[in-house]
C-alpha cells in the first residue's frame, strides 16, 4: 500500500499541471471583399489532449472565419456543403431578404453551393453565422459550425475604438459543449467542456491599452454572466446591432445564447498583471440555464445537478497584460451612437406570443418541447403577416420554469420592458435576441421595412437550439400590400367569388391546385384576420369570412405539397 503513494502523488501532480496548461487563444484568420467562400466540412479536434473528437467547422476543422463587412458594400456568399447532410447556414443579425437569410427553407444539399448576395444594411456590430437547418440545428451548431461576422460603418469608424483584429479587438465565441465517450453527445445536459475560440483554458496577452472584447454566447443552451477576477469595471459599447448611445460601466454582463456584446477594458498601467474573464455562474438567477437550479417547479432533470458548471463560476480566458502596442487607444469615449429607438406611438400592430410546455407537467415545464401560441413549428405553416413598413409590438409571455433566449430573423428591435419595468441601459440599445425569464412577460418594439417576399418566410424562435430543433419557432411573412396586387402570374391561380361580397361567403378556385391549402385572411393593418384549412376543388371550395368587418382583405392560400406554394388574392367583404 505504501508504495502507491508516490506513484499517486506524480499522478496528481501531472494532472495539476494538465489542468493548470493554457492553451494561446486561436484568433479566427479573417476573410473581407465582395466574395466570401465557405465550406462547412468534417474534422476532427482535440479538446482534451490525446482525444481525438469529430467535428464541423467552416473552411477548417472547428468553427470558421470571422467574416469583415463595411456597410454599404456587395457581398456574395458561396457557402458549400460537403457534410454528409443537407444545411442551411444563417446570417444571424444580418438585415437581408428572406432568400438571403439561410433560414430552414434555404437548404443546402450536401455537395451542392448556395449563393445569396446582398448589399450590406447592417450598422456596426457583431454578428454570426450558424446552420439553421430544422431540427438539424443543435447537431450542427455543436460540431462546431458557427463563425462571427464583424460589420463596421462610417458612425463607428469615425470613433476611436480599438479595431486592430486580433491584437486590440479580439474575438471571442464562448461556448460549453457537451462531450461524452470521446463525442459530442447531444441532449446529455453535460455541456461540461469550456472553450473560448474552440480551445480549453484559453489564454492571450494583451496591451496595457483600452481593448475591445467581442464576446459572443454560441453555446447551445448555457447563459453566462461575464466579470474578470480582479473585479474590475468594464465598459458594454456594442449589443446584437449596434453601439449603443454611450459605454455603459458594468462589472457583470449577462449574455444569453446568440446574443452578443462589445466590451471595452482597460489595461493601462497593468503590464504584468494577469487575471481572468470569468463567467459567475454562481450569480445567476434560478430558471436560467446555467444558474444553480432551474427547480422552479420543484423538478430539475438529474442531469442538471450532475453538471460542475451549473451554479458554478468558471474561467473563460486567461488575460495576461503585455506591453502596450506603438498606436494604442488610451481613451474610452464618452458617447458612441446616435440611437433612434422605435417609438412606442407608433406601433400601429401588437402580437402576442406565449410559451409553454407541450405537456404541462412539472419535468415539461422545464424540459419542453415548448410551444408558442399552442402550437409547435410546421415548415409549411405561416404563424403570422405582417405588412411591409409597419412599427409593431411583440410581447413574450413565458409561462414555463426555464428562460428563454427569444431570437427575431430580419430586423433589430428595442426592449420596451421586462414586466413592466425597464430595462437595464446595457440592453436599451439594438437587439435580435432577448431573455424572457420564467414566468414573466417581455415587451419589444420595431418596424419591418425593406424586405417583403410572399412566399419566402422569415423565424422567430427561441435560441436554446434543443428548444428550437423540438419546435419553439415560428415563421412570418412580410409582405408588401402594394406589390401583393399585381404578382406575376400569381393573381390569376386564384379567385375570390364573389367580389366584392355582401353576404361574406365566398368562394374559392385555385387553378392547378387541389387538396389540402391553408388559406390566410389578412386585414388592412397585417392582423391574420381568419385562416383555416380547406379542401380544394377545382368546382371551388366556400370560405365563412361572415365574422369579419368590412373592409378590404388580402388573401393567402398556402399549399401542402411537400414545398409551400403561396396564392394571393384581395376581397371587399361589404356586409
Ligand atoms: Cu442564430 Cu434563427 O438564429
Ligand atoms: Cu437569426
Ligand atoms: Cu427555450
Amino acid at each position: 500500500m505504501r508504495s502507491a503513494l508516490p506513484f499517486l502523488v506524480i499522478l496528481l501532480f501531472v494532472r495539476s499541471l494538465h489542468s493548470g496548461a493554457q492553451t494561446m487563444l486561436p484568433i479566427p484568420p479573417m476573410l473581407l471583399g465582395s466574395t466570401i467562400d465557405l465550406q462547412l466540412q468534417e474534422g476532427t479536434w482535440e479538446f482534451h489532449p490525446g482525444e481525438i473528437v469529430d467535428t464541423y467547422g467552416y473552411n477548417g476543422d472547428l468553427l470558421g472565419p470571422t467574416i469583415l463587412l463595411e456597410q454599404g458594400q456587395q457581398v456574395t456568399l458561396n457557402v458549400t456543403n460537403t457534410l454528409p447532410d443537407l444545411t442551411t447556414t444563417h446570417w444571424h443579425g444580418l438585415h437581408v431578404a428572406p432568400e438571403h437569410d439561410g433560414g430552414p427553407h434555404s437548404m443546402i444539399m450536401p455537395g451542392t453551393t448556395w449563393s445569396p448576395s446582398f448589399t450590406v444594411l447592417d450598422k456596426a456590430a457583431t454578428y454570426w453565422y450558424h446552420p439553421h437547418a430544422h431540427g438539424l440545428t443543435d447537431y450542427q451548431v455543436t460540431k462546431g459550425a458557427a463563425g462571427m461576422i464583424i460589420v463596421r460603418d462610417a458612425e463607428e469608424g469615425a470613433l476611436d475604438l480599438p479595431r486592430t483584429y486580433g491584437v486590440d479587438d479580439i474575438p471571442l465565441i464562448l461556448q460549453t459543449k457537451p462531450i461524452m465517450d470521446g463525442q459530442i453527445m447531444l441532449h446529455t445536459g453535460l455541456d461540461t467542456v469550456v472553450v473560448t475560440n474552440g480551445v480549453r483554458q484559453a489564454e492571450i496577452t494583451l496591451p496595457a491599452q483600452v481593448v475591445r472584447l467581442r464576446c459572443l454566447n454560441g453555446s447551445n443552451e448555457r447563459t453566462f454572466l461575464l466579470g474578470f477576477s480582479n473585479g474590475m469595471t468594464f465598459n458594454t459599447i456594442a449589443t446584437d446591432g449596434g453601439l449603443l448611445a454611450a459605454p455603459i460601466p458594468l462589472t457583470r454582463q449577462f449574455l444569453t445564447n446568440g446574443e452578443r456584446v462589445e466590451v471595452l477594458i482597460d489595461l493601462s498601467g497593468m503590464e504584468g498583471q494577469v487575471f481572468d474573464l470569468i463567467s459567475f455562474g454562481s450569480e445567476l438567477p434560478n430558471g436560467v440555464m446555467g444558474s444553480a437550479d432551474v427547480s422552479l417547479m420543484g423538478v430539475t432533470p438529474d442531469a442538471y445537478y450532475e453538471n460542475d458548471l451549473n451554479g458554478a463560476d468558471f474561467r473563460l480566458l486567461r488575460i495576461t497584460v503585455g506591453s502596450p502596442t506603438t498606436d494604442p487607444v488610451i481613451d474610452i469615449p464618452s458617447t458612441l451612437a446616435n440611437l433612434v429607438p422605435y417609438q412606442e406611438v407608433d406601433a400601429t400592430v401588437t402580437r402576442d406570443f406565449v410559451f409553454a410546455p407541450e405537456v404541462m407537467s412539472p419535468v415539461g415545464m422545464v424540459e419542453g418541447p415548448m410551444t408558442i401560441n399552442d402550437a409547435l413549428f410546421d415548415m409549411d405553416v405561416i404563424n403570422e403577416t405582417i405588412t411591409l413598413g409597419t412599427t409593431e409590438i411583440w410581447t413574450f409571455t413565458n409561462n414555463t420554469a426555464v428562460g428563454h433566449p427569444f431570437h427575431i430573423h430580419d430586423i433589430q428591435f428595442h426592449v420596451l420592458d421586462r414586466d413592466g419595468l425597464p430595462v437595464p441601459s446595457q440592453e436599451q440599445g439594438r437587439k435580435d435576441v432577448v431573455f424572457v425569464p420564467p414566468n414573466s412577460t417581455v415587451r419589444v418594439i420595431t418596424r419591418f421595412d425593406d424586405f417583403a417576399d410572399p412566399e419566402m418566410p422569415y423565424m422567430y424562435h427561441c435560441h436554446i437550439l434543443m428548444h428550437e430543433d423540438e419546435g419553439m419557432m415560428g415563421q412570418f411573412l412580410v409582405v408588401d400590400p402594394n406589390a401583393v396586387a399585381e404578382p406575376a402570374g400569381l393573381n390569376n391561380a386564384l379567385t375570390v367569388w364573389p367580389n366584392p361580397s355582401t353576404a361574406g361567403i365566398i368562394l374559392l378556385r385555385a387553378t392547378e391546385t387541389e387538396g389540402l391549402a391553408e388559406v390566410i385572411v389578412i386585414d388592412a393593418t397585417g392582423r391574420t384576420a381568419a385562416r383555416s384549412l380547406l379542401n380544394l376543388t377545382q368546382e371551388g371550395t366556400s370560405m365563412d369570412l361572415s365574422a369579419l368587418e368590412s373592409g378590404l382583405y388580402a388573401l393567402q392560400l398556402h399549399t401542402r405539397h411537400g414545398q409551400t406554394r403561396s396564392y394571393h388574392a384581395r376581397i371587399n367583404l361589404q356586409h
